[in-house]
């Protein structure tokens, strides 16, 4: 059995097309046909060597995935190996689709509506009637956390670029403008208390405000570090930089709480805890979608092949959603 799939060769390269033998499934495996996979965040940082758990060159990229596996519709999580027509995966990974849910709109939802939720309801515990600031609330990972706390009745205020305010503010949230307004301010101006939460994936310098805008009782949660995307060094050395921050403010007494969220702890340790949590929260997430609390943003399709032209999509930013790949046939 051939797959074709996407080869990240070196640091600074795009993807490109290979196809190998793939070896058949062991025991406890099985041969999934990918129906689609999408672009993350994460890939734009692999590409460049920045992730903080960087694969080493050359590695298939591809952060997860919906297909077929003996007849029935999955979905997993893989963090690499995701860009490819078929794969071999443990069957312990698989999380069952729910019928009348389409490959694409299901992908829309893996990591993202995984980190999401437990974002939203593990790391900052919302309650209803809650304000809470979200910021790159077009992004995969930001349109669905939109979504899932307005659902929670939680007033969300959203930040994107320009283009993308209209499609954020349909998702319910009020929106501001990070590129041309002052966001501290007007986060103040619209919450003068402070907030319950603030979801923060950029990271760097811009944390510090992030923290000065929680009321008391609040929680940053801090999960990426998207402003270090080009910076030269160490992949792992901003985040840890920022866990070292979080933990010092979390120690002093301000009646306020900072986390940095990691989809993958306990996946080392802890897998078969790791696995029975993800499929409870990604089968919870998916019935979402098919209730259609969560609509599926799609800002663009490309064919797998097309991977890179579809990463260069993603790298210039500017969309609304998730960008998803799809295998020809
Ligand atoms: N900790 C975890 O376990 C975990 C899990 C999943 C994802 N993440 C993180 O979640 C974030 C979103 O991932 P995604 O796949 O949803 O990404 P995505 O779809 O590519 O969206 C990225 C979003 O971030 C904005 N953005 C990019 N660079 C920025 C910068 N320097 N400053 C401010 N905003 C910026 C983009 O806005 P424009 O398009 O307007 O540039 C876009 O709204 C990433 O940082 C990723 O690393 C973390």
């Amino acid at each position: 059995m051939q797959t074709t799939e996407l080869e990240m060769a070196a640091q600074g390269e795009f993807p490109r097309v290979r196809t190998r033998e793939l070896p058949a499934p062991g025991p406890g495996q099985v041969l999934v046909r990918v129906e689609a996979t999408g672009v993350s965040f994460a890939e734009q940082q692999m590409r460049r060597g920045k992730y903080y758990d960087q694969p080493k060159f050359p590695f298939v990229p591809g952060y997860d995935l919906v297909g077929i596996a003996d007849g029935q519709r999955v979905a997993a999580l893989t963090k690499v190996g995701g860009w490819a027509d078929h794969v071999v995966l443990d069957r312990e990974d698989l999380v069952p689709v729910p019928d009348g849910v389409s490959a694409e709109a299901a992908e829309t939802v893996v990591v993202n509506g995984l980190t999401a939720w437990r974002m939203l309801h593990r790391a900052a515990k919302v309650k209803r009637g809650d304000t809470i600031v979200v910021l790159g609330a077009s992004g995969g990972v930001g349109t669905v956390l939109v979504q899932l706390a307005r659902h929670a009745g939680v007033d969300v205020i959203g930040t994107s670029g320009p283009k993308q305010l209209d499609e954020v503010r349909a998702l319910g949230a009020t929106v501001i403008d990070h590129r041309n307004e002052d966001v501290h301010a007007r986060v103040r101006e619209l919450a003068p208390e402070g907030v319950a939460a603030v979801f923060d994936h950029v990271g760097g310098p811009g944390i510090d405000a992030s923290w000065k805008l929680l009321a008391r009782g609040g929680t940053l949660v801090s999960y990426g570090s998207a402003s270090t995307r080009d910076v030269p060094g160490n992949p792992a050395l901003p985040v840890l930089k920022l866990i070292a921050k979080l933990q010092v403010w979390n120690t002093l007494p301000n009646g306020r709480g900072a986390t940095f969220f990691n989809l993958w702890a306990g996946h080392r340790f802890r897998r078969a805890r790791f696995r029975a949590q993800l499929r409870e929260d990604l089968t919870r997430v998916f019935a979402l979608l098919r209730d259609g609390v969560i609509e599926p943003r799609i800002a663009a399709r490309y064919p797998l092949t097309e991977a890179a032209d579809a990463l260069r999509f993603a790298e210039a930013g500017g969309f609304t959603g998730k960008v998803v790949l799809v295998p020809e046939g």
